[in-house]
């Protein structure tokens, strides 16, 4: 979808759909001057429809008015934007994703809408959540399916007109960012909703390698051969019950000499029937998506180097099908890591923290990096406990969790702070070897996190388990049913942020 900012007149801007943005208003309260100026123009049609109360601002109301040749759009919708003292960047990503879909269910293909300007979000800000509300809503899951004749056409364009000259000059950048971002968000949704069958482990890593060449990143694929002869032995042995053996992939941002590394590291399991240790079939569908921290990762290293961001940025992907064969790896198996501990399976369905240790151990032993950033849909648990408000945070470095906690907040893409104590690793110690991959009932998600925290070495390291978030079943204004493409937005805000202390 195209984006565009201007300051245009909006009674001679042409669209499918002008859509006007109102904050919640009294009955009894003054109208802001924009609105009334449209409305002299729209021959009173707004205060029509506000003056019978049909439309007061609520959040996400929506009002349809006909111009009939008054503005050059062919129709106006007013949008409720809710109450302005409860505003946020979020609010105004809801309204562009509302705008493009009211656009799309008048099968209209241009749309335009009055950027809406508040205290509350800078202008830069608000732009920049305008378009990725606007192309994140554009994204549909549709590659499987026969085009229906009465199918909508897509949104092509959305264009967000400023009152000021300098707003519009100033909101321009960002709305690119924000598209860009977007993109990255809807790669990974694209690569999430993927089935099993049409995406395993070797398919991923080719996806990977068409985002890197396109977006100029360098790319190294791990297969069996120098998975044995680096002797990762977890991903091998998640990755043996499958005839579609694993991959490790390795995407690299440069930046320039001298600037920081970080690593961001993303379990791909392309699809987790749980193993021998099998899942029961209810919902075992959705297991295809447990490859979406990987998806995080791929879509924003894409950002990451159309963005230039001055960082050295390695994004790692522990790609796997965990199923259950006669070459399955079983619950009792001794398995040994690359980092040298050895992990005693007793179930074969906790098998992302088995991949993501040869994936954590490589990320800080080969790349020395500043910080590692794991996300990874790990645990049940983390389900329980957070649902899909937010992701579960974990580290073991409190500057750098305070950092992902903050870029969770203003992405939107919310992170909750879980504890992760020396308790927690005692709780997976294993009396036939090193450590085990199950420490019981209590605190799933947090024992997860502890057996991660044995292959960062002394790196700061932050684990997001993004179980409860990265799938939906309910659509929302820039989101339908399935995978969210969670992690992209917070990651990028976060990298954005590195140099700031
Ligand atoms: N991929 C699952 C976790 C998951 C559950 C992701 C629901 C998304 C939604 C993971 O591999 C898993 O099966 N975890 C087990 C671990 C247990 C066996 C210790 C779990 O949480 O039940
Ligand atoms: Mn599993
Ligand atoms: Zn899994």
């Amino acid at each position: 979808m195209k984006v565009r900012v201007t300051s245009a007149d909006p009674t001679r801007t042409s669209a499918d759909v002008l859509v006007v943005p109102v904050f919640q208003m009294r009955k009894d309260e003054r109208r802001p001057s924009r609105l009334t100026r449209l409305d002299k123009v729209l021959g009173g049609r707004i205060a029509a429809v506000l003056d019978t109360g049909d439309f007061r601002g609520r959040s996400g109301e929506t009002a349809v008015l006909y111009p009939e040749g008054a503005v050059a759009a062919q129709r106006v919708v007013l949008l409720g934007l809710g109450k302005e003292e409860k505003a946020d960047a979020d609010t105004l990503r809801k309204a562009a994703g509302t705008a493009v879909g009211a656009t799309r269910a008048r099968r209209g293909e241009e749309a335009a809408m009055l950027a809406p300007t508040t205290r509350r979000v800078r202008i830069p800000a608000a732009a920049q959540a305008l378009a990725e509300g606007a192309v994140l809503a554009g994204y549909r899951f549709d590659a499987y399916k026969e085009k229906a004749k009465d199918d909508p056409p897509t949104v092509r364009q959305i264009t967000f007109l400023y009152e000021k000259q300098a707003d519009a000059r100033s909101a321009r950048r960002p709305a690119e960012t924000g598209a860009i971002i977007a993109e990255g968000q809807n790669l990974a949704r694209e690569l999430s909703n993927q089935p099993g069958n049409q995406q395993p482990p070797a398919e991923l890593a080719r996806a990977a390698q068409r985002v890197a060449r396109k977006a100029g990143l360098r790319c190294r694929v791990f297969g069996p051969a120098e998975l044995k002869k680096r002797a990762m032995g977890g991903i091998l042995a998640v990755g043996g019950g499958s005839t579609n053996p694993p991959r490790l992939v390795i995407m690299d941002h440069a930046g320039r000499k001298g600037q920081p590394t970080i690593c961001l590291v993303g379990k791909g399991i392309t699809f987790d029937s749980g193993g021998i240790s099998i899942k029961p079939s209810a919902s075992m569908d959705e297991m295809k998506h447990d490859m979406s921290g990987a998806a995080a990762v791929i879509g924003a290293m894409q950002v990451i180097a159309a963005l230039k961001l001055p960082l050295h940025v390695v994004g790692i992907v522990a790609a796997a099908e965990n199923l259950p064969s006669g070459t399955a790896y079983r619950p009792g198996d001794l398995v040994k890591t690359a980092a040298g501990k050895t992990v005693e399976v007793l179930n074969t369905d906790a098998e992302g923290r088995v991949v993501l240790a040869d994936a954590l151990h490589h990320a800080a032993t080969e790349h020395e990096p500043e910080a590692i950033v794991d996300l990874a849909t790990l645990t049940g648990a983390c389900v329980i406990a957070l649902g899909s408000w937010c992701s579960g945070l974990f580290g073991s470095d409190d500057a750098l969790v305070e950092r992902i906690r903050k870029a969770g907040e203003a992405s939107a893409e919310r992170v909750w702070p879980m504890p992760l104590w020396d308790g927690h690793r005692d709780a997976i110690k294993s009396r036939a070897g090193d450590i085990k991959n199950t420490g019981g009932r209590e605190a799933g998600a947090a024992t997860a996190a502890a057996f991660l925290s044995h292959f960062v070495g002394e790196v700061p390291w932050a684990h997001l388990d993004i179980a409860g978030t990265a799938w939906t079943q309910k659509a929302g204004p820039y989101q339908t049913a399935g995978a969210t493409g969670v992690g992209v937005r917070l990651l990028v805000e976060f990298l954005q942020n590195w140099r700031k202390a």
